[in-house]
């Protein structure tokens, strides 16, 4: 609780904030429309705002994704819960468990607070060969967590183990593993480093604004290695690092991404990566450090962090769609916060440097059922295109490709828009905007008239990011789902994650443009279906404990 505590009072102290944080779709040639089912909220996962196609828990309050891990055909989620309110307090490590990242089923609480110790943020992987000695044979492999145990007095690193492909856990009898007398030190990521065959360990020291590195053979004796920060961002408080190489696409180089979250008073919560080298001891930073790199645009992406041991080699990316200024006063009712898409991760080389490319996961296609398409029209202002056409919806895809090119006689009549994009959630005094400046070359989403924004102060916002065009086009893939906004702008160059509170009955979709004219080369909408069910799909998961 102190962390939070702390950072609250910072922000109180500024007076500027509180810190508290499937339809039918009938078809038929060039319309899609909804029946709506918005008023439906006695049914599971039906209450007002709650997700359709993203992981919450059935109730009570979550935080950061914990302990991602891959084995033997699951894909483990276990994320910051409070078996007791909807609030956060109590932390203990809440568990579910996909086949494909979509659709999830949720496990019993694996890790409970005990005593005064609460199981804050931390990793999980496979101890393929039993380095720990942990597992039940010599040679067998089994799952260990490596988390903070925190009281009021000192965050130490622990760990865990589980004989059962992650159904139950023990706890390590000599924890701490990791113990440097210090007040704020937590959230351990874990990985296996393959080249110098041993465990690495990155870890937050949050207030000095820098991460820690240790190797250890068997995940109970560690070694400092070195240390990295401040660097980037360096206002707030560091939390929740990853760190993992990638190829720079189509190049067949390797480099190091180190994730940081970080959490300020004015900004709330962020985060910010860098790009570099790891020869297994230390960080070096590929840019100048005052270079920031963000990760996510949008206001509500938090603690994101990479699966472990993936088989495929994929780097699979999850963050907490929420943000410490408002999320424990977010108006929902029995359940609290959602994590976001999965989204992967590539490297790829730009003008202005190596940049981290994001693509939601090719998996959530599964999900789609009505579409429509469009291709080739020309809009103006005051056009209205869509709405006329009765487009609607609460959980959609939605891929917009738009050109603005010079005509050669530029006229007043055929002048080129100066802003452009799409409005979802539309309806009387209601709208969120997913558009594009031209002038500033930036992709933005505003949720100043989103719906519900008056539960905090600073809720309002227009999220920002600079998105330089390519050839003239501009591309939006769009995830809409009840309560949330996911953008990715030019095939992942920047991605956008907000949460909005609408209106459930106000949901038209609208393409507009201002200040003249713009070609929307292609349209895709598809309405996306609902991944919950009151009775679990065991052709999901089957081995449920
Ligand atoms: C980040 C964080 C972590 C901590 C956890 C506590 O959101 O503050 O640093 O381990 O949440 O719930």
């Amino acid at each position: 609780m102190k962390i939070l505590l702390l950072s609250c009072f910072s922000l109180l102290c500024l007076g500027l904030y509180c810190c508290t944080s499937p339809t039918d779709y009938t078809t038929n040639t060039d319309t899609l429309s909804q029946t709506d089912s918005s008023n439906d909220d006695s049914g599971y996962y039906q209450e007002p705002y709650r997700l359709a196609y993203h992981f919450s828990p059935e109730k009570n309050w979550m935080n950061d994704p914990n302990g991602l891990v891959y084995y033997q055909g699951n894909y483990h989620l276990f994320y910051q819960y409070n078996p007791t309110g909807t609030r956060w307090g109590h932390m203990s490590w809440g568990h579910a468990v996909s086949k494909d990242l979509v659709h999830w089923e949720h496990w019993p609480v694996a890790l409970e607070m005990e005593d005064s110790t609460m199981i804050f943020s931390g990793s999980a992987v496979v101890d393929q060969h039993n380095s720990s000695g942990l597992c039940q044979a010599p040679d067998s492999s089994c799952l260990v967590a490596i988390y903070t145990a925190h009281t009021d007095s000192i965050q130490n690193q622990a760990i865990a183990y589980s004989h059962d492909r992650g159904r139950t856990w023990t706890k390590y009898k000599n924890n701490p593993v990791l113990d440097e007398g210090m007040k704020d030190f937590r959230d351990p990521k874990v990985f296996w480093h393959e080249k110098e065959r041993k465990w690495v360990m990155v870890v937050a020291l949050p207030r000095e604004k820098k991460v820690r590195f240790y190797e250890s053979h068997n995940l109970i004796q560690w070694n400092m290695m070195s240390e990295f920060g401040p660097e980037g961002f360096v206002d707030g408080i560091w939390e929740c690092p990853d760190l993992f190489e990638l190829e720079v696409e189509g190049t067949g180089q390797r480099k190091w991404v180190l994730l940081v979250s970080y959490n300020a008073d004015l900004t709330g919560s962020a985060m910010q990566y860098f790009t570099g080298d790891f020869d297994g001891k230390s960080f070096q930073n590929d840019n100048t450090n005052d270079l920031v790199l963000t990760l996510d645009y949008g206001r509500d992406f938090y603690a994101g962090v990479t699966w472990n041991q993936v088989p495929d080699q994929r780097r699979l990316l999850i963050g907490w769609f929420n943000n410490w200024m408002y999320a424990n006063d977010i108006p929902t009712s029995t359940w609290r916060s959602a994590q976001s898409i999965v989204r992967e991760l590539q490297l790829k080389e730009f003008p202005e440097g190596i940049r981290l490319i994001q693509r939601p996961i090719p998996a959530l296609q599964a999900l789609r059922q009505a579409h429509k398409h469009e291709e080739n029209i020309t809009i103006k202002e005051g056009d209205n295109f869509l709405s006329l056409e009765n487009i609607q919806g609460k959980q959609l895809e939605i891929i917009a490709e738009f050109v603005y090119e010079a005509i050669d006689t530029p006229s007043e009549a055929n002048a080129l828009a100066s802003e452009f994009g799409i409005k979802v959630f539309k309806g009387d005094k209601q709208e969120t905007i997913i558009g594009y400046d031209v002038a500033s070359q930036s992709l933005f989403v505003d949720r100043t008239q989103s719906g519900d924004t008056t539960f905090t102060e600073g809720f309002v916002a227009k999220t920002v990011g600079l998105m330089p065009a390519e050839e003239g086009t501009i591309k939006m893939h769009i995830f809409v789902d009840r309560s949330s906004i996911e953008v990715f702008g030019n095939d992942g160059y920047i991605v956008m994650s907000n949460r909005i509170f609408p209106d459930p009955q106000k949901d038209a979709v609208d393409i507009y443009t201002t200040g003249g004219m713009v070609t929307l080369k292609s349209l895709d909408i598809w309405e996306l279906q609902s991944i919950w069910s009151a009775e679990a799909d065991q052709s999901l998961v089957s081995d449920k404990p």
